[in-house]
């Protein structure tokens, strides 16, 4: 799924990696591309249809590039596409490594490859992104007002001043017991898995003590049953500045979804920008979606300047997801590899380097090591 702006060229480097990959390991990827976006948007009206969604459920991962689009009103794309990928598809999982290649700046001062090297885990199912809320534009009386805290169980004292004055609005964050557990679990399996010794978790439960208190309750509850796995709650807004003075004393970090959408974009700067940022979203039993954590860049679109290596790199996340573990990380080292060197670089790296030329030394790269 190319989608909107720049997501069909960097989508175009990130298959013609995948397809050098594949050659080179003797197997085939059938492409079967899907043309989900503005451009169908604003032809038949459709965002993604319940039958879109279930043609979808064919398959174990979507590579997709980015939506959005200035003819479209603001968030209906991303709510309509890829909102509703991940609620469909129950992709719990927001995986984001922050990673700093070599070769590569980053905006923080004296510090290099060896301190950034994390993973954000994120999810992606709940929290504030579940839609409940509502603009109130004519206040309801004092009566209808009981009528609406019953109707929600909400402690609507606060909005019973304000509907004096005029027009509110609410929005609420639900967290499900289930929901933290079984993100918060898969945090800790992934420490497990990849030799790291510490999981945190940052949230607001200081001023948020109904949702952050009981995620804070599942993670101990969680991080119990690995008692050689070491962790810690942390604030989301300490969170953010230790990202920027500290960045090393994360191994792999558990974000409710709104505070992880957040610190994954600062995430993304300190590993040297969105150009290089990868994310997954992940249902291990299900339909996953592996995306550039960038967005569709319009006034960038059909430029051949933007970056590909953060959509190379989804893919890579897609194929170890898939289950091509050596292939996965030929395409990582084919990155570093290109990265380090510094000889093609697109203008986000300081370079002139085009899209194209990007893919095309990442190709090589990867061609070379075989033949070697
Ligand atoms: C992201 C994006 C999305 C989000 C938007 C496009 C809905 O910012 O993937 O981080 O808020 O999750
Ligand atoms: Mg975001």
């Amino acid at each position: 799924m190319p989608g909107d702006g720049i997501g069909p060229e960097v989508i175009e480097q990130g298959k013609r990696v995948l397809d050098t990959v594949a050659e080179v390991d003797s197997f085939e990827i059938d492409w079967v591309d899907y043309d989900y976006g503005a451009d169908r948007y604003l032809r038949t009206g459709k965002l993604l249809t319940e039958d879109d969604l279930k043609e979808l459920s064919k398959y174990k991962a979507i590579y997709f590039g980015a939506v959005g689009d200035p003819r479209v009103k603001s968030g209906l794309l991303e709510q309509g596409i890829v909102l509703a990928i991940r609620f469909y598809f129950d992709q719990y999982v927001n995986l984001r490594p922050v990673k700093l290649y070599e070769g590569v700046p980053t905006p923080l001062r004296g510090r290099g490859s060896k301190e950034i090297n994390f993973v954000c885990i994120r999810e992606n199912t709940e929290d504030l992104y579940g839609g409940l809320g509502a603009i109130v534009r004519k206040p309801p009386s004092r009566d209808k007002l009981s009528m609406v805290r019953n109707k929600y169980t909400l402690n609507l004292e606060v909005f019973s001043q304000l509907s004096t004055e005029g027009e509110f609005a609410y929005q609420i964050g639900a967290i499900t017991k289930m929901g933290a557990e079984r993100v918060i679990r898969y945090s800790f399996e992934y420490a497990q898995s990849h030799g790291m010794t510490k999981v945190s978790t940052a949230d607001k439960a200081n001023v948020m003590p109904q949702i952050y208190g009981l995620w804070r309750e599942c993670f101990e509850s969680v991080a119990k049953d690995y008692p050689k796995i070491a962790s810690e709650m942390l604030f989301a807004d300490a969170t953010s500045m230790w990202f920027v003075k500290n960045p090393e004393r994360f191994h792999v970090i558990v974000f409710p979804n709104l505070f992880g959408d957040v610190l994954t974009d600062l995430g993304a700067a300190i590993q040297g920008g969105l150009g290089l940022a990868p994310g997954g979203n992940i249902n291990p039993e299900g339909t996953s979606m592996f995306e550039p954590i960038h967005g569709s860049a319009p006034s960038y679109r059909g430029k051949n300047v933007t970056n590909p290596l953060a959509a190379i790199l989804a893919g890579a996340m897609m194929l170890e997801h898939l289950g091509f573990h050596k292939s996965s990380e030929k395409v990582e080292g084919a990155v570093a590899a290109v990265l380090k060197e510094g000889r093609v670089r697109t203008y986000d790296l300081g370079g002139v380097s085009k899209t194209s030329e990007m893919g095309k030394a990442v190709c090589e790269h990867i061609s070379q090591e075989a033949n070697a």
